[in-house]
């Protein structure tokens, strides 16, 4: 069992390095073999939404080095990723690195293993849509996750006294070198993806954004859990995610290039700054 580490904060042993390292440790106790990275260290740059890589079924045509993480995440069995909160958003190098793995989203080629995601925040109520941010990552890419959570520190090392964060992360890491594929962690308001973005979308529907599933919010004690409707399934499903790609985003070629002639003529006139319509 090989498992990965990767922290996208900047701040070399700071509260996300020292969390995804203690998942690192959980693992090792399981005799796992381990490996941490900064996703830092990596250039990658952000996505230049060509399509060459699902039109073209063709590697990435950004030269930079996705191709080098890309070999770290097919060496492993499981993968933990942690990022700082900023404002309430995760950290830049997460949103540059979930778009280049689009075509991974479509093929599958990670489906099969695990992963953790952590945030850390420097206090409760700020944690904004950071970790869903994070779950993406393993959402878009078909990837089981054991356990998602935030930390709570502000200054380098301080996480040390977020015990519970400290003792989830080892936990987790030390389930998934045990095999564990299932969820582990609290329950989130959604079943599914277990985060905690249900969205009442202005007409009375009631959906889970990451699922993008319909359902209900039911009262539990003090609580509300969303429960999707009877036969209703996750966007990431299998089955729906590769529906998305087949008949919404690989047709849409066809359709560019059919009105390509009068875009470039639309665009020509628009930026002569004359009215278009
Ligand atoms: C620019 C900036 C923005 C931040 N925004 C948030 C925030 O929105 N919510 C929060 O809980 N913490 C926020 N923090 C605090 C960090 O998330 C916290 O210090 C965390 O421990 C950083 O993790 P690191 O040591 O791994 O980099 C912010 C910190 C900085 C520097």
């Amino acid at each position: 069992m090989n498992i990965i580490g990767i922290s996208a904060s900047r701040r070399e042993w700071g509260n996300t390095d020292i969390l995804v390292r203690q998942a690192l440790k959980g693992a090792a106790r399981e005799g796992a073999q381990t490996r941490f990275l900064r996703l830092t260290d990596f250039k990658i740059d952000q996505c230049r939404e060509c399509l060459v890589c699902l039109f073209k079924d063709k590697d990435c045509v950004i030269k930079d080095q996705l191709p080098t993480l890309l070999k770290v995440l097919r060496e492993a069995d499981a993968v933990v990723l942690g990022s700082p909160i900023h404002i309430l958003f995760a950290a830049g190098a997460i949103g540059n690195l979930v778009p280049r793995l689009f075509r991974q989203g479509y093929t599958g080629e990670f489906r099969k293993k695990p992963g953790m995601a952590i945030t850390v925040g420097g206090r409760p109520g700020w944690e904004g849509w950071a970790l869903q941010q994070v779950m993406i990552f393993f959402l878009s890419l078909g990837m089981p996750i054991v356990d998602q959570f935030t930390g709570y520190a502000q200054g380098p090392g301080e996480i040390f006294f977020d015990t519970d964060a400290c003792g989830r992360a080892f936990n987790g890491g030390q389930a998934m070198a045990a095999g564990e594929t299932t969820y582990i962690g609290t329950p989130g308001t959604c079943p599914v993806c277990h985060c905690d973005l249900v969205f009442e979308h202005g007409d009375g529907r009631i959906l889970c954004v990451m699922c993008d599933m319909p359902g209900k919010l039911q009262q539990k004690g003090k609580t509300f859990r969303f429960k999707p409707r009877s036969g209703a399934t996750s966007r990431w499903d299998p089955k729906n995610n590769r529906a998305h790609f087949e008949k919404l985003i690989l047709p849409s070629k066809k359709g560019f290039k059919s009105r390509k002639e009068e875009i470039r003529q639309k665009l020509e006139i628009f930026r002569k700054g004359e009215n278009y319509e």
